[in-house]
């Protein structure tokens, strides 16, 4: 039960959804996470409470994923705090919702720096603070290999996180660091609930999907943390579709 005890991981968006699922159970094997949040003040302060009460010794950082020259402060704090770094999770995420032609600038920029830089700088910055066999995992979706209705600038930025995924596990190789991305169909998360078309979307995917229901958190988060582990050690630069099903039709 204690596999992590002693490894501190860092989960971007830790604080909501299945970033959260990802953060208590990194905790629940015994890590000491730091997450990092934007908006939500409260969430930090449920799950940083939720994450001491599991016996560890959490921290949150609020910080805009999507402002590069921002994220040094995540690593100089959990150097200043922790001094080292195991496992990275790059799961913060943001986009507007938009067809390919209608792409702007502001959709774009919004969905490349958040998703995509910010694995991109974090790794960097990351890998620094990393010792040999530490693990580093980020989220992607169908949505970068598929046509989904609205998702051209988000699936774009998933489609460049698979990518530096293999390029990472490649170069990181000789420290013996895993890099893999773990891509997910719809999970049923508070963020999408929001939706007008929620009911609509969620009849379509169980209607689609082998096993007739919809992806909970907890679907993503084991595979996450799987791969966050030692068992997952033969595994790099690989792209893990955790949909129940869905993409195989
Ligand atoms: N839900 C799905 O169906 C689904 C499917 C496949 C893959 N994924 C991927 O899984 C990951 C998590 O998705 P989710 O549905 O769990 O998201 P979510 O419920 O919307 O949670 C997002 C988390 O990221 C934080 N965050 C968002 N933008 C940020 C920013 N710019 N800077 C710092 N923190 C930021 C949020 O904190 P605040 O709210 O405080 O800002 C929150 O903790 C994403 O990479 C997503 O693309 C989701």
């Amino acid at each position: 039960m204690n596999e992590l005890a002693g490894k501190v991981a860092l989960v971007t968006g830790g604080t909501k959804g299945i970033g959260k699922a990802i953060s208590l159970k990194l905790a629940e094997l015994g890590a000491d996470v730091v997450v990092t949040f934007l908006r939500s003040r409260n969430a930090a302060d449920a799950i940083i409470d939720q994450l001491k009460s599991l016996g560890t010794n959490p921290h949150a950082i609020r910080i805009n994923m999507g402002a590069q020259e921002k994220l040094p402060k995540i690593f100089t704090e959990i150097k200043e705090k922790y001094g080292r770094l195991d496992i990275l999770v790059s799961n913060a995420a943001l986009g507007i919702y938009t067809s390919a032609l209608d792409i702007n600038d502001k959709a774009w920029q919004l969905s490349m720096n958040t998703n995509a830089e910010a694995f991109l700088q974090c790794v960097k910055l990351g890998q620094e603070l990393m010792p040999n066999g530490s693990k580093i995992v980020a989220l992607s979706s169908l949505g970068s290999v598929r046509y989904i209705d609205g998702y051209a600038a988000i699936g774009a930025s998933k489609a460049a996180i698979e990518t530096l995924t293999r390029y990472f596990a490649y170069e990181l190789a000789p420290r013996h660091i895993n890099v893999n991305t773990v891509s997910g169909g719809f999970i049923d998360t508070d963020a999408l609930k929001g939706f007008p078309s929620y009911d609509k979307m969620v009849e379509e995917v169980i209607r689609r999907t082998p096993f007739r229901r919809v992806g909970n958190v907890d679907d993503i988060a084991d595979v996450v943390v799987f791969l966050c582990t030692k068992k997952a050690s033969w595994i790099t630069g690989q792209v893990i579709v955790v949909d129940g099903g869905y993409s195989l039709a």
